[in-house]
């Protein structure tokens, strides 16, 4: 596996890659790779001839007093990972070279950005949009793969691939979970024993929500009140939301509506680490 610092060295390979007539599958990840980022790869890995996997903790989608400074970093370890899961090149960008003095260039994806994590974390998806742009045209891949784990992001990077013409196929890959159902998280590293103990709350309240609604329930409002109830009981758990919305709008939904899909999902505190789930349950 190669491993690419340089933004032009990135580019002139994926030159390369498509001259050979090669199909570049692309993974941008923070790093501090765990199961979820290895299952995205190998399903780049499938798909594409030549796999990169980027590792960059994108200083602009983190918030004043978020975790930026203290977001686990290994590059050695990303690199062991990345390689033994299938990953052609390495890509680590210097946070100066992506995002140099005097940058002044946004994408924004205004109308599903301002709810949900969007809504607690403001500027966050304006980060996440303007550094996948730029990691499209750095890398410009034929597929993307990212993990349904993050549902917003992938409504929003689905739209900035079709809204600036990327040519991009994104993918979706299921969430990875560990044997009691939390979600692989690099942020699960801040958990202390007994948080950890008490995190597996967020998968069953999904699971909650999942049974109610296949046993007939069809108001969002008595949905999420089953899911506080769940959360509440974790003594260290603060709900920051939760929420029962259409996959695509993100818009709330009040009433389900038999035959659609709906995106429930949530945003907790336990301690001071911020967990996020989700799930899509169609309603039959
Ligand atoms: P990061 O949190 O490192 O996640 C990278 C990719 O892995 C994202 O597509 C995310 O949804 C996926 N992922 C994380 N945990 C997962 C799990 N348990 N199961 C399946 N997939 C999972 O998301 C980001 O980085 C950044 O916002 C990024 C897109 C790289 C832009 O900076």
């Amino acid at each position: 596996m190669d491993a690419i610092i340089r933004v032009a060295g990135m580019s002139a390979a994926a030159g390369r890659y498509r001259r050979e007539g090669r199909t570049i599958g692309f993974v941008p990840t923070m790093g501090s790779l765990h199961e979820g980022h290895l299952r995205l790869i190998s399903i780049a890995r499938k798909r594409a001839d030549t796999v990169v996997v980027s590792v960059f903790v994108n200083p602009t989608q983190f918030g004043p007093g978020e975790d930026y400074e203290s977001y686990p970093r290994d590059p050695g370890r990303d690199a062991t990972l990345a390689a033994g899961a299938g990953a052609d090149v390495l890509f680590l960008p210097d946070a100066g070279e992506m995002f140099p003095p005097g940058h002044r260039t946004w994408v924004e994806v205004p109308g599903i950005t301002n709810v949900l994590e969007g809504k607690s974390r403001p500027g966050h998806f304006r980060g996440v949009a303007t550094v996948v742009a730029k990691l499209f045209n750095i890398v410009r891949p034929d597929v993307a793969v990212f993990g349904q784990k993050d549902a917003q992001q992938v409504a929003v990077v689905r739209a900035l691939a079709v809204g600036l013409n990327t040519g991009v196929e994104v993918v979706v890959a299921p969430t990875v979970r560990e044997p009691d159902g939390l979600a692989f998280s690099s942020r699960n590293a801040y958990l202390s024993a007994g948080e950890r103990a008490q995190a597996p709350a967020l998968c069953r309240s999904l699971e909650a929500a999942r049974r109610r609604i296949s046993s007939g329930e069809r108001n969002g409002r008595k949905i999420i009140d089953l899911m506080r109830q769940i959360i509440s009981e974790q003594p260290s758990a603060a709900i920051d939301y939760i929420s029962v919305a259409d996959p695509e709008t993100l818009e709330d939904v009040r009433t389900l509506r038999p035959g659609s899909g709906v995106l429930v999902s949530l945003a907790v505190k336990i301690g001071k680490t911020r967990l996020i789930d989700n799930d899509i349950i169609m309603v039959e």
